[in-house]
């Protein structure tokens, strides 16, 4: 059976990917974000997960305004990046593992989550620049075959951070109830506390963002009492990316234990964060208890 070996979840932000490609890593500025993925690397290198399992929000790539679905699942072979006008190099391309896919998918939909099935998909900043930041010397030679999910953080009205949990527990059940051998990560990008535009361009909200890292470890529930609007008004506009670590976090069923964490305020103009957990299965008899 697959086993969760553990979570992963960081910012997103585009520049990311522009210190990268320039080689900035160890820039005044960059190096406290950056070597925050030293500790990840050798877990990594360690656990060698062989599925990321990603949970993001898209930003108008593989969905647009047009037509945006709530929770989305890739089901394809290979997923392609793009750009999107950040000025940041496009990543090679990513396998997928369109077996897994159609699995989880079935097993969610059985789940009455109504998720669409996309068996083409575009993935941008949210989903690659995370995966640089795991595998930042795997050029096009990814050592992980991938499973987008994304869920909705841009076209109100956006799923509740409960929903969200739910939804992580179902994706944590479809995993669980695979037939292969594959070690699995969770991965979530977004957040922390960022609002691009609007009055209040450039809030962040560093008190929120410690309590979200401690609460998403010790007591994620918690989190899944705020409201959409309270999560806005607390984190920003932009801050509603907060739910894709809720649903990663919903899917660890385990013992789940922090490897490593970091806050590094700002990244561009967010609340830049990187939380490792690993996960520990429990039997389910002893789960029942
Ligand atoms: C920024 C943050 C994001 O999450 C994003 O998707 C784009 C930009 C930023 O802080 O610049
Ligand atoms: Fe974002």
């Amino acid at each position: 059976m697959a086993t969760i070996i553990g979570g992963l979840a960081t910012s997103h932000v585009p520049s990311i990917g522009g210190a990268m490609a320039k080689g900035q890593q160890q820039s005044p500025y960059w190096k406290p974000f950056f070597d925050s993925f030293d500790p990840v690397h050798e877990w990594l290198a360690k656990e060698k997960p062989d599925v990321a399992v990603v949970i993001y929000n898209d930003h108008g790539l593989g969905h647009f305004l047009d037509k945006m679905p709530t929770f989305a699942v890739g089901a394809a072979e290979r997923y392609e990046n793009a750009d999107e006008g950040w000025g940041i190099p496009v990543l090679p391309s990513f396998p997928g593992h369109a077996a897994l896919s159609w699995h989880i998918i079935e097993s969610l939909i059985a789940d009455e989550f109504d998720i669409t099935m996309c068996q083409e998909h575009l993935v941008d900043h949210a989903f690659t620049l995370p995966m640089k930041l795991m595998y930042p010397d795997a050029g096009d030679n990814w050592p992980v075959r991938t499973v987008p999910i994304t869920i909705n953080s841009v076209q109100h009205p956006l799923p509740s951070a409960l929903r969200c949990w739910k939804l992580g527990q179902a994706i944590g059940r479809a995993l669980e109830s695979w037939p292969g051998p594959e070690k699995i990560l969770v991965v979530a990008t977004g957040g922390l506390s960022h609002q691009l535009d609007g009055e209040r361009a450039g809030f962040i909200n560093k008190d929120f963002d410690l309590l979200c890292l401690d609460k998403i470890v010790s007591d994620p529930v918690a989190l899944t009492h705020y409201s959409n609007r309270e999560i806005v008004e607390l984190a920003g506009s932009q801050g509603v990316e907060l739910m894709c670590w809720i649903a990663m976090r919903g899917a660890l069923s385990g013992r789940v234990s922090k490897v490593t964490s970091t806050y590094h305020v700002p990244v561009s103009n967010t609340g830049g964060a990187v939380l490792l957990l690993e996960n520990t299965p429990v039997p389910k008899a002893l789960a029942a208890e």
